[in-house]
């Protein structure tokens, strides 16, 4: 019998409301389709469908019982409150101050938040149970539904946190409590909503409000605004800053990060003590996010260097990296897929991972780096300039072809090289036949994009077209 998570007599002292009957669940759920039995159904309202429409369907899959803010004829337990995700928060926040011996861990960053979280999982569930948000389950619904999955018994818990406007994150920091706060990097993503990289530093500080008594601050400190950031940590309490980075004073110091074939090694000083390990993942910037990693590994009060020899288990999460080599006639190409999400800061590491893995298989073939861009969204009234200077990080890094998908993309397409132009194209699926025609045996192709250029679809026609040699 699974031990309940929830039962009645809890979520009326979490959410101060009345149960209709008495229930236990085990699990919560706001997605009708993915209910398992003994959930707890949250029926919230959103902009294109309202839950409570769904109750029902919730029911009949077996949910246990279910948080309503409207009246209706439910068929099993629920509880009625004034507003459902109101209540998800509450029961977010009461989960999570319930875990009493639960390190949290909360991740947030311009870039690299994911990924981090995904290495944190890995690394921190070798040494004891370990919780960690689901894909990016970072904001106002995707913080509080992962604290109310929290088991009392976790040892770990990692909580990715997004933000796309000021006061977003001090809202989701004060809910999770972390009693570790990882910034990764902050760059110019969702510039348009904050207009200057000052202000995006200042709103991702905000995840220190709600950081845990002398809780420990994990700060990149190769970055232009540390010192902001350290300041702000400490003015919210953090007992502790624990630094990242290439900068000779740093605790996790990198060394260096080498892009050997499809993986990276990467040597660091760590205490002093040297240490080198290899990661599934191209790029420096992802050198950095392990650092990351273990920072706040240590800082939730992980083994270290258990911790190091976990990361050898590391898988890469969907397109955020993968490499792979696709047989064609005459032999194969190197795929990086990097086709989840794009901004500037991404893009340019994105496309120096790309150029370091070519500049490795070059000493054997003649293979060519080819970059297929989608469009940046998001950037605001310098969108257009932003798209420019991407052509200048191509030429800097060597790249020999590029393949511009969409009306901004089109901008770093204008101000490249003549040689270096393959085609521009409005959408993703466009620039397809195009690209299957130019690809030969040898050539390294990294694609990119925002998620709303579907660049996944050329990843998945380059892997399945050309794959039939
Ligand atoms: N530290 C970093 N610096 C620059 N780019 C990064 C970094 N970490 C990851 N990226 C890039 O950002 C993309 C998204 O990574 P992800 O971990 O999903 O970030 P997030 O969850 O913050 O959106 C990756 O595909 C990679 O290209
Ligand atoms: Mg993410």
């Amino acid at each position: 019998m699974t031990k309940p998570l929830w039962t009645s007599a809890d979520l009326e002292k979490a959410l101060s409301a009345k149960a209709s009957a008495p229930f236990a669940a085990t699990g919560v759920s706001i997605d009708s389709r993915a209910v398992a039995p003994g959930d707890l159904f949250v029926a919230l309202a959103g902009p294109a469908h309202d839950g409570h429409a769904f109750v029902a369907d919730a029911f009949a899959k077996g949910a246990a019982a279910a948080i309503v803010h409207a009246d209706g004829d439910f068929p099993g337990p629920t509880i009625r409150v004034a507003d459902t995700l109101a209540a998800l928060s509450a029961l977010g926040a009461a989960g999570r101050a319930r875990a009493k011996k639960t390190a949290v861990i909360g991740v947030t960053g311009s870039v690299g938040k994911t990924g981090t979280k995904e290495m944190l999982g890995t690394i921190l569930a070798a040494q004891g149970a370990t919780h960690i948000s689901l894909g990016s389950h970072n904001n106002h619904w995707g913080v509080p539904l992962t604290l109310s999955r929290l088991p009392q018994d976790a040892r770990f818990a990692v909580q990715e946190m997004g933000m796309n406007h000021a006061g977003e994150l001090a809202a989701l920091t004060r809910i999770a409590r972390p009693d570790v706060a990882v910034i990764t990097t902050v760059g110019p993503a969702h510039l348009e909503y904050f207009g200057t990289l000052e202000a995006i530093v200042e709103a991702k500080c905000e995840i220190f409000e709600g950081l845990s008594e002398k809780g420990t601050a994990v700060l990149n400190a190769d970055h232009p605004f540390y010192g902001t950031m350290e300041t702000a940590a400490i003015r919210a309490g953090a007992g502790n800053v624990i630094t990242f980075g290439k900068a000779a004073d740093a605790d996790l110091r990198l060394i260096e990060a080498r892009v050997i074939a499809m993986r990276t090694e990467v040597e660091a000083a760590i205490g002093g003590q040297e240490i080198s390990y290899s990661l599934p993942f191209v790029g420096g910037h992802w050198a950095m996010n392990s650092l990351a990693a273990l920072g706040a590994a240590a800082g939730a009060g992980a083994d270290l260097f258990q911790a190091v020899e976990a990361l050898e288990a590391l898988t890469v999460p969907e397109g955020r990296g993968a490499v792979s080599e696709i047989p064609m006639d005459g032999g194969e190409f190197v795929l990086i897929d990097e086709s989840y999400n794009a901004n500037p800061q991404s893009m340019t590491a994105a496309i120096e991972a790309l150029a370091a893995v070519a500049r490795v298989r070059q000493i054997y073939n003649t293979g060519r780096a080819i970059a297929v861009l989608g469009d940046m969204r998001e950037l605001g009234r310098t969108e257009k300039a932003l798209h420019a200077e991407i052509a200048k990080t191509l030429k800097t890094n060597e790249i020999d072809r590029l393949f511009a998908c969409g009306p901004l993309m089109a901008e770093a397409f204008a101000a490249a090289p003549i040689k270096m132009q393959a085609a521009k194209t409005e959408t993703s699926d466009a620039a397809i036949a195009a690209l299957i025609a130019e690809i030969r045996p040898g050539d390294v192709v990294m694609v990119k994009g925002s998620h709303g250029m579907r660049m996944d679809r050329i990843v998945a026609a380059l892997k399945s077209t050309v794959s039939k040699a």
